[in-house]
């Protein structure tokens, strides 16, 4: 008997563990960043607490009246057991429920905005602006970052296909629709690197799209915002001034930006400062050399149905000078 239920325990463990697993984590909804994923976490859990409470004692009702003790709710007639079991108890939880729910409802509430972040989703990638201080557009790409507590009012959108804008452990998902502008307001409470994601199926690489989100205080954020609205640096060695001849004159620039140079390609994301960002792709690696000459060679077997070509072309020294030159961009 022992025997058979040691891996009996060892599978529930695991299963556990893998369940518990998902609690935790820069992209999970119920390890809140944010004042709306906070008020979210916890209509989950009052939700799930209190309705297992109402099926645990209908379970044991029923148990108790079919196994055990037939006679055991004799003392209620069948009108008084409808009365309390089929109208009273259930308007009681269920209409306290509700109400509590309702005035979550994002309609409900209104805040000023401090800041104001536009995004697009494109196939697939996300196209980011932030506005500066005299109202100037600051472009960027496949990054946000945020101050943390400020009220920031995101202006969804997008150009073709509908895509969905969630970061889990900030708050709720909103869709992206071509046509519209849909405002979804939240505020970071926890300075920390958080994961976005797409969470409407939009296409080929329609899992291939993330984002990372950087919540930072107020003057760290100030600092990278005037350093995003600066031109790129130039190339700072000779390596990377091969990389850039190379970007200029490969055809990189019909579909990519880089402020300060020549490249005014606007269909693809904005490089000026690619060097700063934590991942290529959007979300798919990490930001390393290496990387992005495995993304410049291989482009197509990293995203499938990425627009974007590969330069398999190039020899090995000059995808080394290109990933020199956009590495160092900062
Ligand atoms: Cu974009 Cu799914």
């Amino acid at each position: 008997m022992r025997e058979t239920a040691r891996p009996f325990r060892k599978l529930v463990a695991l299963l556990a563990l893998f369940g518990l697993s998902g609690c935790s984590g820069r992209q999970s909804a119920l390890d809140p960043a944010g004042k709306h994923a906070d008020e979210l976490a916890s209509l989950f859990w009052i939700m799930l607490v209190s309705t297992g409470v109402i099926w645990l004692l209908v379970i044991f009702a029923a148990f108790t009246a079919v196994k055990f003790q037939p006679q055991a709710f004799r003392w209620l007639r069948p009108g008084m057991f409808i009365l309390l079991c089929g109208v009273i108890l259930p308007t009681i939880s269920l209409g306290g429920l509700l109400i509590y729910a309702l005035q979550l409802l994002p309609g409900a509430r209104t805040s000023a905005a401090e800041m104001t972040v536009k995004v697009s989703g494109e196939q697939w990638w996300w196209r980011v602006q932030y506005q500066g201080p005299e109202g100037k557009h600051i472009d960027s790409a496949n990054e946000i970052r945020i101050p943390v507590e400020a009220s920031v009012y995101f202006e969804l959108t997008s150009p073709d296909v509908i895509h969905s804008f969630w970061i889990p452990a900030l708050g709720g998902k909103l869709d992206m629709i071509p046509g519209r502008t849909n405002r979804l307001h939240l505020i970071p409470t926890k300075p920390g690197t958080y994961r976005g994601v797409c969470a409407e199926y939009c296409g080929t690489a329609h899992a291939l799209m993330a984002f990372p989100v950087i919540v930072q205080t107020q003057s760290e954020f100030d600092l990278w915002l005037k350093l995003e609205a600066s031109d790129a640096v130039r190339p700072g060695s000779p390596s990377a001034v091969k990389g850039e001849n190379m970007f200029m004159e490969t055809g990189c620039t019909a579909c990519h930006t880089i402020r300060g140079t020549q490249a005014r390609g606007e269909i693809g994301p904005d490089l000026t400062h690619f060097g700063t960002r934590q991942s290529i792709g959007a979300g798919i690696l990490p930001n390393t050399s290496e990387n992005l000459e495995k993304w410049l060679r291989e482009t197509g077997k990293l995203k499938p149905a990425v627009r974007m070509p590969e330069f398999g072309m190039l020899d090995q020294s000059e995808i080394g000078d290109l990933a020199v030159y956009l590495t160092g961009l900062k």
